[in-house]
């Protein structure tokens, strides 16, 4: 392929990882010959044509800053976009006509768009107006199935861990029962993993229905034992029996507009009043995308970044980069969106957890 000149934008909710990518993809790009326009604040930048010229040193140095050095917006979708101030009653409009005119005009060969679901879907609908998009697979969560990984999950995890250590120190003085709140939408990937290398307790997950009767059970019977404290993490989609959620807000205008959150505390309420014990709430919220990358999300997310512009000189438009073991493959973006990757509650991992003496808070598992 002759390629000349390329597009690349991170989309949705920020993670540790996504400069490492754009690093990876400008560098080889830049070694090519191909100029790399960086288009600010996901697709908001392709609307508005706002971009940054990458050159060597805009990339030199950034393998392990956190955050996007090109922004994000999880609610910049051109196709129901608004340019009035977040918030505002303004209809959304169709503007994926003019971010099309905008690639145009810029003469781009292709588009890279680093994204978790809600990029990857509007990725799509470009792809289906023609445009050569490949796409890179990005979250916290690791909900996106068609890879084993997405970057930034491994520093979500590190993160996690570190904060349930912490919590336990402060849990075995006071006698206390704590519950620390993860992210992870509607996938519990977050709080099991963090949870098993954590040595938590009880952890809920939005896969497994959780019981009250049986959370409170539990702490009683820890404390019959002589434990005189319980850890519980709990996925911020953690569903009770009745499939209830706790949803925190609403985000007009995201591609998800449900924003989960607040089970913690109402855990922390319930077992107080039930077991006599006192209870504390810990949201870790956005800390858990926030900072520095792990090496192992460095070493990912280059390799993620070096795929994408493979695919891009091999001119394999609509395809993602995607992790199979420990190397790196594509898989067609439309496969890759087609569902999520949730939590096998009768898989290896599960069954791990529960002979390492961990609960679901569930009659049906355990
Ligand atoms: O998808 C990543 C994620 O961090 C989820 O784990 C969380 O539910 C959501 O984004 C939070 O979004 P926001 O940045 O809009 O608060």
């Amino acid at each position: 392929m002759n390629i000349k000149r390329i597009g690349i934008l991170t989309a949705g909710g920020d993670c540790p990882g996504l400069n490492a990518v754009v690093r990876a993809v400008s560098k080889n790009a830049l070694k090519h010959g191909i100029e790399v326009l960086g288009f600010k604040n996901g697709f908001d930048g392709l609307v508005r044509n706002e971009f940054i010229k990458i050159t060597e040193e805009t990339v030199s140095g950034i393998i392990n800053r956190g955050g996007t050095i090109l922004g994000s917006s999880n609610i910049a979708n051109p196709f129901k976009y608004t340019l009035a101030p977040f918030g505002s009653p303004e209809k959304p409009r169709d503007m994926s006509s003019v971010a099309i005119h905008n690639f145009k005009d810029n003469q781009l060969d292709a588009l890279i768009t680093v994204g978790g679901d809600g990029t990857l879907h509007m990725s799509h609908q470009f792809i289906e107006k023609g445009l050569p998009i490949i796409g890179v697979p990005k979250t916290i969560d690791n909900d996106l199935c068609a890879t084993d990984q997405t970057f930034g999950f491994d520093s979500a995890l590190s993160i996690v861990t570190e904060a349930i250590d912490r919590i336990h120190t402060t849990a075995q003085s006071h006698h206390r029962v704590m519950i620390i709140e993860t992210m992870g939408r509607y996938a519990g990937w977050i709080a099991l993993r963090s949870a098993i290398a954590g040595g938590g307790d009880i952890v809920l997950i939005p896969e497994i229905a959780y019981s009250d009767d049986v959370i409170v059970e539990q702490i009683l019977a820890r404390k019959a034992k002589g434990r005189t404290f319980s850890i519980i993490v709990a996925a911020e989609g953690a569903k009770n029996e009745a499939g209830e959620q706790s949803v925190s807000r609403t985000v007009a205008g995201s591609t998800d507009a449900i924003r989960l959150g607040g089970i913690a505390y109402k855990l922390s309420d319930m077992i107080e009043e039930r077991t006599g014990i006192e209870s504390r709430a810990c949201v870790l919220g956005h800390t858990q995308r926030g900072g520095t990358p792990t090496a192992f999300d460095r070493w990912l997310s280059t390799l993620y970044g070096t795929k994408a512009l493979d695919l891009v000189l091999e001119g394999k438009f609509g395809y993602m980069a995607a992790l199979r073991g420990f190397a790196m493959t594509e898989v067609k973006i439309a496969d890759a969106i087609s569902k999520l990757k949730m939590v096998d509650p009768n898989g290896a991992e599960v069954q791990a957890a529960l002979k390492a003496g961990m609960s679901f808070g569930s009659r049906q598992i355990g």
